[in-house]
């Protein structure tokens, strides 16, 4: 899997020395200076499509209707941490279109109605023409913000160049009708074990001091049972205590 470019990335700065006139700055001005480390889950994060560790079937399919791209509303569906909002960002990107991101549990019926009435405009940004509307966790939305979108997911109402993309766990909570209104696209990393512990190799030997005793990054990648995100999250643990 290639992920020179995500291995090209900077290292994250580090807070610099101030000078003693720097030292003289107001409070808020300090605090604007401060930078933090990334987390390798940020720094490491997918840009392309085509960057994603295993996911070959979700790949393929927003590869090629990225092509030639429609209105449309998909259901990315699979465990914790294998890329499903991650690829959704991936796809708006590579659309050249404009995001329009619904964290979990923010998705009510107004918040709906607001995000329908700005698709039936031009994109603000993106010069393209697409919007795409990403709502994580959907099937924890209400009922209410469910039924508020099954027109504008239909022929009744639909909205204009715009792609909805619904992020969830399982669909078990989704009413059928709804269901029935999106493409399922399944996300799943159960070949994932080489690619994830080569990968977690690379980042180490990028981001280790070259001193460090290697964790056992088999374990790693096997008690993570396909969640990059815990991996990550283990390995940068592993750095902090090398
Ligand atoms: N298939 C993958 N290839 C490479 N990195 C991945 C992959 N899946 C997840 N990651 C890493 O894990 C992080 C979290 O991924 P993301 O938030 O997209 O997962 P998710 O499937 O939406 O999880 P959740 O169901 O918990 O919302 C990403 O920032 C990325 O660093
Ligand atoms: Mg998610």
């Amino acid at each position: 899997m290639n992920n020179v470019r995500q291995l090209m990335a900077p290292f994250p700065t580090r807070r610099k020395r101030r000078t003693k006139y720097e030292r003289r700055s107001t409070k808020d001005e300090r605090q604007a200076t401060i930078t933090y480390p990334t987390p390798l889950t940020e720094k490491y994060r997918p840009a392309g499509i085509s960057e994603f560790l295993s996911l070959d079937r979700p790949k393929r399919v927003l590869a090629k209707f990225a092509q030639a791209p429609r209105a449309a509303a998909f259901v990315f569906v699979g465990p914790p941490g294998t890329g499903k909002t991650t690829m959704a960002q991936a796809l708006a990107k590579t659309l050249g279109a404009e995001l329009h991101h619904i964290a979990s549990q923010k998705a009510d019926v107004a918040a709906i109605d607001a995000v329908v009435t700005r698709c039936h405009y031009v994109p603000m940004f993106g010069a393209d023409g697409w919007h795409v509307v990403l709502i994580d966790e959907a099937d924890k939305m209400s009922s209410a913000a469910e039924l508020a979108l099954l027109s504008p997911l239909d022929s009744t109402a639909p909205v204009p160049n715009t792609i909805f993309i619904f992020t969830c766990n399982d669909t078990k909570g989704f009413e059928r009708r709804f269901l029935s209104r999106c493409i399922v696209l399944e996300f799943s990393t159960k070949d994932l074990n080489g690619d994830l512990t080569a990968f977690l190799r690379r980042v180490w030997q990028r981001e280790a001091p070259d001193d460090a005793r290697v964790p056992d990054l088999d374990l790693i990648a096997h008690d993570a049972e396909g969640n990059v995100r815990d991996a990550l999250n283990k390995l940068d643990l592993e750095l902090l205590a090398a």
